[in-house]
């Protein structure tokens, strides 16, 4: 089952292109022979559209890695619906019992469909009257049953127990639900169109951010010993740091935190100094700017440095430095360009478990499904 590939979790990274490819299968209406994306198709939301535009807020909830994907759309689901949308955790919901109303729209979002706190947080959204949508891998599962619509994202069966493809189809069926939710918005049409088209080119360029497996083999040698990495994003890559985190720390067992840049001065800053290992994630968006003072004042403190950049951005190379690591991802629309940016890092996270001696897909303690609370 694991064909060329030694673990569940290598063979799962390296096949994100085809599994998105499925995520998107009769869902993008395209013409030119396949060429130019048209609009979005998804069977199992169309009765459903004209509620969730008319809902007060919408609320993206799951647990780990669902949880991340959700920080990873939360921007563009705002910008194309405005609407506010908010993000839970699963467990925090039922600790809280947060206020859910019936004008409320809950997405649910888990790779499982299983896991406890999620299918308890879906229930509890119910008894409130909220709609509830489901973001799901595992057809016929609980939560896919018992939502009142949702988005398969068919990505395949995921075996690892760190979750790496379902992430970013989890974002893409998700992004494909934003494009879904303001199609019929007129001063949106082009930041749709550039996005649906971006989308048909996604699945090459999380191909070209998988040949940099050897160089992140090679990276992972010069920190398998590390006590410690911090990552840093913002905007669209906020989840990108966290999720990069999430994964060298449960697989890699390497305490690593993800940090919102903006709040690197706020605590964070006082972790850096010439011994710790630091990935910016840098890449072109909104977010460049902001991102590129970091790198300077990062640098200003002789921190080590490990960039995510576009490639071909010589002005951040020189910013952060010729010592500085750099990893260089292709371009992608701002929204998608989580997808790509994660890849080194899920590649990142598997060769240090490996290198570190640890077992990659039943990492100490786990479990792939959390079906208790
Ligand atoms: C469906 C078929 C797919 C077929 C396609 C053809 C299934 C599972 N999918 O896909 O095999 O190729 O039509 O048009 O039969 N749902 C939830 N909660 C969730 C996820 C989904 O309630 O968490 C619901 C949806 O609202 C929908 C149904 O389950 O009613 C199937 O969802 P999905 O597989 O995403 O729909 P299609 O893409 O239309
Ligand atoms: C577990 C897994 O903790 O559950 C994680 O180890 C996963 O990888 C989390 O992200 C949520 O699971 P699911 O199935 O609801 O997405």
């Amino acid at each position: 089952m694991k064909g060329s590939f030694k673990h569940f979790m290598q063979k799962e990274i390296h096949e994100q292109p085809e599994s998105m490819v499925q995520t998107m299968r009769g869902r993008m209406v395209t013409c030119d022979e396949g060429k130019t994306a048209e609009r979005v198709f998804l069977g199992g939301m169309v009765n459903f559209v004209s509620t969730i535009r008319r809902s007060r807020r919408i609320i993206l909830c799951g647990c780990g890695t669902s949880y991340n994907s959700a920080i990873a759309v939360r921007q563009l689901m705002e910008e194309l619906t405005e609407l506010p949308v908010t993000l839970e955790l699963a467990s925090d919901v039922l600790d809280r019992q947060c206020p859910f109303f019936r004008d409320d729209t809950c997405v649910f979002i888990s790779q499982s469909g299983e896991t406890a706190d999620t299918l308890k947080a879906m229930q509890y959204a119910k008894e409130r009257g909220a709609l509830c949508v489901g973001i799901v891998n595992t057809v016929g599962s609980a939560i896919s049953r018992s939502t009142d619509c949702g988005v398969h994202i068919n990505a395949g069966a995921e075996i690892g127990v760190a979750s790496t493809k379902a992430y970013t189809c989890q974002i893409v069926a998700m992004v494909l639900l934003a494009l879904a939710l303001s199609e019929d918005s007129i001063s949106r049409a082009t930041r749709r169109k550039e996005i649906m088209q971006s989308l048909l080119g996604l699945p090459e360029a999380v191909r070209t951010a998988l040949k940099l497996d050897a160089q992140m083999l090679a990276l992972a040698e010069a920190l398998k010993d590390e006590q410690s990495l911090l990552l840093f994003g913002r905007g669209y890559n906020y989840a990108t740091a966290l999720e990069g985190a999430l994964k060298v720390k449960e697989v890699a067992l390497l305490h690593s935190e993800g940090i919102l840049a903006g709040e690197m001065k706020h605590g964070p800053l006082a972790l850096v100094d010439e011994t710790m290992p630091l990935v910016v994630v840098a890449t072109r968006d909104g977010s460049y700017a902001k991102q590129e003072s970091v790198v300077q004042q990062l640098r200003a403190r002789g921190g080590r440095l490990i960039l995510i950049a576009t490639e071909g951005d010589d002005q951040i190379a020189e910013v952060a430095g010729k010592d500085a690591t750099i990893i260089w991802v292709p371009e992608v629309e701002d929204c998608l360009q989580a997808v790509v940016n994660i890849v080194p890092l899920q590649l990142l996270s598997y060769h240090l478990t490996v290198l570190r001696g640890h077992n990659v897909d039943q990492p100490r303690n786990l479990a792939k499904s959390v079906t208790v609370e």
